[in-house]
């Protein structure tokens, strides 16, 4: 039987561990490195799936906790399944529940079963298990799934992590039995492990012996630096193998794509771009820039004088700022949009470098631009 999901190396950059690719997914085949825009509810926030098409966007991202606990899988199932449902027909990944179990939910009481908790929103008392988060992920039907795990803490103990990174272990083996449609979804395993060297190894060991389509790298971008972040990423990229995509979870701004493309990143995902940009702040090639800001009430150019965005060729920062500060939806649409095209207008950029063997050459002068840059 093939794999739901494939990847194909076309290039690798001859000066770092950049790599040129394709994902094949039953809803397409897209270009990688690639940034894919977060839809939490099955909606990437203030923006209609023919706009996402549009900026050339691949695959994006839903969260199996959201979904479960409003409006509930089986809606979605009777639906037709998540494309249908949210009328978006290339790719879909969705999130385990899991890292979202451990940032929003009340009273969580974590076993070896599963874990315990209460939702955010009535605060009933749910329980979710590896078997679990696959049956919601199976009734949903992204192209992706992601296995259930635990992220740790950055700072957690050596102890601590090492017990976990054993259960998330577990949790994917558990989660690869009760995979019910592995020739049309690609379930992903996620390796954590913190800082701590010998635990990414023993995650990276433990889930590339189950042989999942494609691998994640979870625990990171919570809190630690970006120094910290790039050096677990130089020493776990290396353990996953070539021939499968590997997806660094939550992960947007644009130095910390750049950087993990440069370590062998193929996949990222992050809230930032709708986030920052429904409060009115908004990515530049010349950095970022609070749009919101009382000095932008006369300025009639774009928002950035680089981007072809829809937004950039028809509005300028005054009429924005000015929907902003009125509170006007039309504002966070437009902020959103410019923000989500970036990234995808970037990711483009960084695949044309890798293919010329420049991704150096490209991150050095996009960050003399952007103004961050650290050599
Ligand atoms: N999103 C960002 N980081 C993580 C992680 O470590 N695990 C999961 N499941 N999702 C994430
Ligand atoms: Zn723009």
């Amino acid at each position: 039987m093939a794999p739901a999901i494939s990847y194909r190396l076309i290039h690798q950059d001859k000066h770092s561990g950049a790599r040129l690719g394709e994902l094949i997914t039953p809803h397409g085949t897209f270009p990688t490195p690639m940034f894919m825009p977060v839809g939490t509810q099955a909606t990437v926030k203030t923006l209609a799936p023919e706009e996402l098409e549009t900026m050339g966007a691949g695959v994006i991202l839903a969260n199996t906790y959201h979904l479960w606990v409003r409006p509930g899988e089986e809606i979605v199932q009777e639906a037709g399944g998540l494309h249908q449902f949210m009328n978006w027909h290339k790719g879909i990944l969705t999130d385990s529940g899991g890292f979202q179990v451990f940032s929003l939910a009340k009273n969580r009481d974590i076993t070896e079963e599963g874990v315990h908790f209460k939702n955010h929103i009535s605060g009933a008392k749910m329980f979710l298990s590896p078997e679990k988060a696959i049956g919601i992920e199976n009734a949903l039907g992204p192209d992706i799934m992601m296995s259930l795990d635990e992220c740790p803490p950055f700072f957690e103990s050596y102890d601590y992590v090492k017990k976990s990174v054993a259960r998330t272990s577990r949790w994917a083996e558990r989660g690869l039995k009760a995979h019910q449609n592995p020739a049309t979804q690609g379930l992903f395993g996620i390796v954590q492990g913190a800082g701590f060297k010998d635990l990414r190894q023993q995650s990276a060991k433990d889930l590339v012996s189950l042989d999942f389509p494609g691998y994640s790298i979870g625990g990171l971008s919570v809190g630690e630096s970006k120094e910290e972040m790039n050096h677990v990423l130089d020493f776990t990229t290396p353990l996953l193998p070539e021939t499968k995509p590997r997806y660094l979870m939550g992960v947007g701004s644009p130095d910390a794509l750049i950087d993990g493309v440069l370590r062998g990143i193929d996949m990222f995902d992050c809230v930032l771009p709708t986030r920052i940009g429904r409060k009115g702040t908004v990515m530049t090639s010349h950095g970022r820039l609070v749009v919101k800001n009382a000095k932008y009430a006369h300025d009639f150019t774009p928002l950035d004088d680089q981007c072809d965005c829809y937004a950039c060729r028809n509005y300028t920062r005054a009429y924005i700022r000015h929907l902003l500060k009125a509170d006007e939806t039309f504002g966070e649409r437009l902020a959103s949009y410019h923000n989500v095209y970036f990234l995808l207008h970037l990711m483009k950029q960084v695949r044309e470098a890798i293919a010329k063997d420049e991704l150096n050459e490209f991150r050095q002068a996009f960050f003399e631009e952007y103004g961050y840059f650290k050599p």
